[in-house]
């Protein structure tokens, strides 16, 4: 029998004025984006595959790829105990997110029959004393590392690359190789030479597909298939909300929804977007987010060489825990952010409330009810809170979290970057900002080919004295 599946919704209702007064946006507002939506939605839907849209044609164009990661898996499952993966920005957060979304909440806590498949660790930082904390726990016998980089150049991956590689060639000599794959890009950057010098197995980031909008391309799909999470599944989800994205409409476009509202919030001074799921699941979800939102839409200049300095800067938060700390915030502070829950209709599991105290009636009211209960109502409460203070807020819900729902989820968000990013005007797709630092690391630290830009950091201001307390 044919699986049916259902769709993620996107509610808007409080962003609107009939629900949040003269802080909301008019039916008129959003009348006047039709045109400019379906503008939007068009230099989308032209530039599908093309440029820096490659990304888009991630769910139908990788059956080979698919096939070989699926093998590729299998092998990597039975042999290591743990898969380490040494990336950083878009080349971490989606595996990470993905892997906290649809794994087992304590995986690499679970003994190993249970856990069926390796531990996972995203090492995203140079920090020494993580590194130094990873390199205590793993027996590299038995560790498989994953080298994750588009650039092929990035400082932080490469120097993690440095460290292991010979720390298995001392181990291992020649078999060091068998313990690394490399992602990287096909042609570009020091990684793939070195893999294939090597002997590395190699993975390609297909063309057009950056850093934040890679997780549906090898870099997200073999850490998720080593962990035994379905990958055609993410895949099928990916491709079913790219068809809920087909019209033009934005009544009948969920992403194009988001986004003409978002952009139509950023127009009414609302600079920050908090991303609030209800579900310790999607905690990193937010983290994905706040990098793919950040990076693309905070820009100098548009389309037009014109300085606009656009973005709306993203916050990430979680329910229920932060309505015990930045809700307050978020419900009496500035007019100036946007609250997109996430809800989930059907957790994985229940938990029902335990009795035993009824002579105290404000503790017992909890008895004979769920958490799953207690979570739905208190994400109603804070909707409630949120719009009866007049605060713009918006729910995404999935019907529950699996593969399929994750799949639909990343691809909404994409899809509403990228129609975002077209409503401003901007390039959604480059990060000058990113590379500034990138390159200014690498003069600091001596790389040849950035002497001037090591020239022009000796030449800035020295810090004065009197603006620094000891
Ligand atoms: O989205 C982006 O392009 C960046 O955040 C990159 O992912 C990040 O800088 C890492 O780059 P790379 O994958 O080239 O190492």
């Amino acid at each position: 029998m044919k699986k049916t599946y259902e769709p993620l919704v996107f509610d808007y209702n409080n962003m609107t004025s009939a629900y949040i007064g003269e802080q909301g946006i008019t039916v008129k507002e959003l009348a006047q984006m039709k045109e400019a939506a379906a503008a939007a939605h068009k230099s989308v839907k032209e530039n599908r595959g093309q440029g820096w849209l490659g990304w888009t044609e991630l769910p139908y164009n990788q059956k080979d790829i698919v096939a070989d990661i699926i093998l590729t898996a299998k092998k990597l499952r039975r042999r290591f105990s743990a898969f380490v993966l040494l990336g950083i920005g878009g080349s971490a957060l989606g595996p990470a997110a993905v892997f906290q979304a649809l794994c087992h909440m304590r995986h690499n806590e679970l003994s190993k029959s249970k856990r069926r498949a390796p531990k996972f660790y995203v090492e995203d930082n140079v920090d020494p004393e993580r590194m130094a904390s990873l390199l205590d726990i793993l027996d590299l016998e038995d560790t498989v590392f994953n080298v994750v980089t588009k650039s092929g150049s990035t400082s932080e991956t490469m120097s993690q690359f440095l460290i292991i590689t010979e720390m298995l060639k001392k181990a291992f000599g020649p078999d060091a190789k068998e313990h690394i794959v490399a992602t990287t890009d096909s042609s570009s950057g020091n990684l793939v030479k070195i893999a294939k010098a090597e002997g590395f197995k190699t993975f390609y980031i297909p063309q057009g597909v950056g850093g934040r909008f890679s997780e549906l391309s090898p870099v997200g799909l073999l850490p998720a298939a080593v962990l035994g999470i379905d990958i055609k599944e993410l895949l099928k989800g990916a491709a079913f909300a790219d068809r809920a994205a087909r019209k033009s409409d934005f009544k009948q476009n969920p992403a194009l929804a988001a986004a003409v509202t978002q952009y139509l919030a950023i127009k009414k001074g609302k600079n920050i977007s908090v991303m609030m799921p209800y579900a310790d699941s999607l905690k990193l979800m937010a983290d994905w987010y706040a990098q793919l939102w950040g990076e693309s839409l905070g820009k100098a200049v548009n389309l037009k060489g014109e300085r606009v300095n656009a973005g709306q800067t993203p916050v990430k938060a979680l329910g229920v825990t932060d309505q015990h700390s930045q809700v307050q915030l978020f419900t009496e502070g500035p007019f100036d952010k946007v609250v997109t829950f996430i809800a989930v209709n059907k957790y994985r599991a229940e938990v029902k409330i335990g009795g035993g105290y009824d002579a105290y009636p404000s503790v017992s009211f909890l008895s004979g009810h769920t958490l799953n209960e207690l979570i739905s109502a208190e994400l109603s409460a804070t909707e409630y809170a949120l719009t009866k203070n007049n605060r713009m807020n918006a729910t995404i819900t999935l019907p529950e979290v699996n593969a399929h729902t994750i799949g639909q989820l990343m691809t909404f968000f994409m899809l509403e970057t990228a129609y975002t990013g077209a409503l401003l005007g901007i390039d959604a797709f480059n990060q000058p900002g990113v590379e500034e630092g990138k390159n200014a690391t690498y003069a600091l630290l001596g790389r040849a080919g950035y002497e001037g830009k090591a020239k022009d950091l000796n030449s800035r201001p020295q810090k004065s004295e009197s603006f620094i307390v000891r």
